[in-house]
């Protein structure tokens, strides 16, 4: 089946993509550009569940009626920072969204706090909305701690400075299928892998 993902994201998709050929779900996912691109959604309800809300809306209005819309918003938040950069993760160094300015911004303001202080989770919250309109929520969270400095090449955002509970290389280091197995990302999935095989 076709799971139309509202995001433009690349990395989003092919995140997404590789944890439905890791289930045992036949799954494809579509990018909101291949259908014209994600429609604007100001990202401002103030909660990751508000904000993955009007995007899964915002795609599934301008899509077939029985088309499925799986929208995720997602965040860091940061223990010394009382739970900040959260819903604002994607603008925390200004509106235009520029991730590498955003990592930048995190290690400077990080810059003085001990290693015991610098615990923070992602938290991704996944919309589902289905063929019938049925809305679904599906939520994950991983722990971990920030490095001083970023580490590593791959993943996107703040996976250079973030290290998960129980590993030693940051998100950017460790391979693609651990990550998912470990992600906020990678668990939110789960829980919905999980409700399919009970519910179909
Ligand atoms: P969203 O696209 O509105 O959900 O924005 C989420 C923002 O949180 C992204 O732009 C990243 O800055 C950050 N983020 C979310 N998930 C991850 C991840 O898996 N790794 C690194 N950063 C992430």
């Amino acid at each position: 089946m076709k799971l139309y993902l509202a995001s433009g994201n690349a990395h989003k998709v092919q995140e997404f993509q590789a944890l439905a050929d890791a289930s045992s779900l036949a799954i494809e996912i579509v990018s909101a550009k291949s259908v014209g691109g994600m429609p604007m959604v100001i990202e401002d309800a103030g909660t990751f569940i508000g904000n993955a809300t009007k995007k899964a809306r915002a795609l599934k209005a301008i899509l077939p009626a029985d088309a499925w819309v799986l929208a995720d918003d997602s965040g860091l938040c940061v223990d010394a920072l009382d739970g900040a950069p959260g819903v604002e993760s994607a603008y925390y160094a200004g509106p235009q969204g520029d991730s590498a300015a955003n990592l930048a911004k995190l290690v400077r303001t990080m810059r003085d706090v001990p290693s015991e202080k610098r615990t923070a989770h992602f938290i991704c919250v996944l919309v589902l909305i289905d063929g019938e309109g049925q809305e679904r929520v599906f939520e994950g969270r991983c722990d971990g701690h920030l490095l001083s400095e970023p580490r590593g090449g791959t993943g996107f955002g703040y996976d250079p400075l973030f290290v998960p509970d129980g590993q030693e290389k940051s998100l950017a280091e460790i391979d693609e299928a651990l990550k998912n197995q470990l992600s906020h990302r990678g668990r939110a999935w789960k829980c919905y892998t999980r409700w399919r095989s009970v519910c179909s």
